[in-house]
């Protein structure tokens, strides 16, 4: 099958991150550190990785940061290269958006996931697009976007990655009803976003990657508030499912929650063990923790 290359990207960044507070009083929650580098730093290579080439950030008042990170900041680069510091000047150069490749539009106010995702109308224009949202980690390899890409070129359409949830917790979530799955892959025959566990179709949720054919735009200008009043980015694509095909990819690889504390943490030890660089101290230091707690107990 033939598919229109997805070269551009959408990272919804304009949310205010209430449940990271305090540390997110002023640092926008996509700059927090996950291991070494700013949340944002890990979906913008993600979405390298799986072959994007324009970024479009949908930012909103005190964000700036964000841009300023994947900038080029040519005094740390001037003083790195004096002081012979090759190894950090390729990691900080390695960090950049080059320039034209990077784009920004406000979303002034927070209307919901769909809205933002509307702000990049005019920036996309008529072609597919992925969207990620930068708080939602995924520990794979190949990375999750990278997948939903693979499927995207034999499939065509539109793509979403989905992960089973309990059923308790379906109501966090965009849950979909599916065929069934077909290896790791499935046909989606609805949707709908945080439904009471009675009302689910099923327990497998949209997880934060997508790849969408820019015909939703439309359906999204004309939209209603949906579940919490807010302009749902599923309410649009259970719409355009009735004229173009879905799929869901049960991706491989284990998804975090960046969102929230405990999330947070368990992303930060999850990602640092898998570094071979980290492994062998994390896991150490784990060990001694649980050690210690066994002592004390
Ligand atoms: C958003 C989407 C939802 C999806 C979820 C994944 O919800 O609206 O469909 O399942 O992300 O985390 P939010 O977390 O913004 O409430």
């Amino acid at each position: 099958m033939t598919t229109q290359k997805v070269r551009k990207a959408v990272f919804p960044v304009a949310g205010l991150g209430t449940r990271l507070l305090p540390a997110t009083k002023s640092m926008p929650k996509e700059m927090l550190t996950l291991v070494d580098r700013p949340l944002i730093q890990h979906v913008v290579e993600e979405a390298k990785e799986a072959g994007i080439e324009q970024f479009i950030f949908v930012t909103s008042s005190g964000k700036t940061m964000i841009e300023e990170h994947f900038d080029r900041q040519h005094h740390l680069i001037h003083t790195l290269e004096r002081r012979g510091k090759n190894d950090l000047l390729e990691i900080v150069l390695g960090s950049e958006i080059p320039t034209g490749h990077l784009h920004t539009t406000r979303q002034h106010t927070p209307l919901g996931l769909g809205h933002a995702v509307w702000c990049a109308k005019e920036l996309i224009g008529n072609e597919p697009f992925a969207v990620i949202l930068p708080d939602e980690m995924v520990l794979s390899k190949p990375g999750c976007l990278k997948q939903l890409m693979n499927v995207y070129n034999e499939k065509g359409g539109n793509v979403l990655a989905m992960m089973n949830v309990p059923k308790e917790k379906v109501s966090r979530y965009g849950i979909l009803d599916i065929d069934p799955l077909e290896g790791r892959l499935a046909k989606i025959n609805a949707m709908v976003e945080k439904p009471e566990p009675e009302d689910a179709p099923s327990t497998y949720s949209i997880t934060g990657r997508y790849i969408l054919q820019p015909e939703i735009f439309e359906i999204l200008e004309n939209l209603e508030g949906g579940a919490n009043g807010e302009i749902q980015l599923t309410d649009g694509m259970a719409e355009l499912l009735k004229e173009q095909s879905f799929y869901g990819c049960l991706f491989q690889g284990k998804r975090y929650d960046c969102g929230n504390k405990f999330g947070f943490i368990e992303a930060n030890l999850a990602f640092s063990l898998a570094r071979d660089d980290m492994h062998d101290e994390v896991y150490a230091m784990l060990k001694s923790f649980v050690k210690t707690d066994v002592l004390l107990s």
